[in-house]
């Protein structure tokens, strides 16, 4: 057989195998050791030195022309193998991306968060504590005796289960727990500076969170938010109480234009209690007294009830409605809203 012949063939062959698997197959055909091309130069050994020659030439010829179609059929099948994966994993880089929604804080976070940075700048800490109490953390240590009337002033939630009192716990109906909770956890060190005839350090606390009631219409929701305030002292007064509040209120509005009404009032943890109203000048809330917080002198039981002494230790508590102060501020007309969860209401503050 004419050697120039193989390649030929070997070229068809090769361009007719369809996988590198084929194409391996289809060289051992031809460069194997049984294959044609050993088998012509075996063939040789019969052939004179002339003819060897020239013979011999034409087979390394024929066999590096078979080789290079093999590397080139190589080749093409490792391009289209590329350009098939290419096809198959292809991104269309023009289609829009997918965008991630921005998250934000709720109005009444971002209440909190306001009312803890300026008592924060008064001096206040800020303490939080657990919305399921005991009977006597929620009302008991708070001069609320068991079956007085004012205990009904809060249609209070009870949990289905019992305290070490044998008392049912309760969703707290205020924050004002946390008084007797922050002075409690702090008694140790108070009792141990008294006794090294030290002051003892002034409480100065604030106590946001949640808080719950059976109450349900557009200015009542059952679960709501307060802030505790607490400052305790040896000389801390309802004098006190007025600045701070009213400095409080200036600088949570940004406005010094408005009139504080304390209001006569009662609560068994204060005496005298008050409930505080504001009266802005200018803007839409301008003209009607708004009621924004209950407050009064801490009632001596609940200061014994904190571990201290009423005749040196004395102060003034308040509690304001988070939620109140989120309705005032941003013009909100119904508390419910705050609580749906519907985003064209809440994106409206970011
Ligand atoms: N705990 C009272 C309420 O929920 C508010 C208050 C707090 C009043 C502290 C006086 C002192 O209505």
């Amino acid at each position: 057989m004419n050697p120039n012949d193989l390649v030929a063939e070997a070229t068809s062959d090769f361009a007719a195998a369809a996988t590198p698997a084929q194409l391996e197959d289809a060289k051992a055909v031809y460069l194997g050791k049984a294959g044609k091309v050993t088998a012509m130069m075996k063939g040789m050994a019969t052939l004179s030195a002339d003819e060897k020659r020239v013979f011999g030439a034409a087979v390394n010829q024929a066999k590096a022309g078979i080789e290079s179609a093999l590397t080139a059929r190589r080749d093409a099948l490792a391009e289209a193998q590329l350009q098939a994966q290419l096809r198959a994993e292809s991104l269309d880089v023009s289609l829009p991306g997918r965008s991630h929604a921005v998250g934000g804080l709720h109005p009444v976070s971002r209440v909190i968060e306001r009312v803890e940075a300026i008592f924060g700048s008064m001096g206040f800490d800020v303490a939080e504590g657990p919305e399921i109490e005991t009977d006597w953390m929620s009302f008991t240590a708070l001069n609320n005796p068991e079956n007085h009337p004012a205990r009904s002033m809060q249609d209070t939630f009870y949990v289905d289960v019992k305290d070490a009192q044998g008392r049912w716990l309760n969703l707290r109906p205020h924050t004002s727990p946390m008084q007797v909770r922050y002075a409690r956890a702090h008694a140790a060190r108070y009792a141990r500076e008294i006794a090294a005839g030290l002051t003892m350090p002034e409480i100065r606390v604030i106590a946001p969170g949640r808080t719950y009631r059976v109450d349900s219409d557009a200015t009542h929701s059952p679960m709501f938010h307060q802030c505790e305030g607490l400052w305790i002292g040896e000389n801390v007064s309802f004098k006190d109480l007025k600045v701070i509040f009213t400095d409080f209120i200036a600088a949570f509005f940004e406005t010094s234009d408005f009139d504080v009404r304390f209001r006569p009032s009662f609560f068994p943890f204060t005496e005298p209690s008050a409930e505080i109203d504001i009266r802005f000048h200018q803007g839409a809330l301008a003209g009607r007294w708004l009621e924004v917080a209950g407050s009064g002198q801490v009632h001596p039981n609940v200061v014994r009830n904190y571990g201290l002494d009423p005749e040196r230790h004395i102060g003034f508590a308040f509690g304001i409605g988070a939620d109140r102060f989120a309705m005032l501020r941003y013009g909100i007309d119904d508390l419910r809203l705050m609580f749906e969860g519907d985003l064209r209401f809440l994106t409206q503050f970011q």
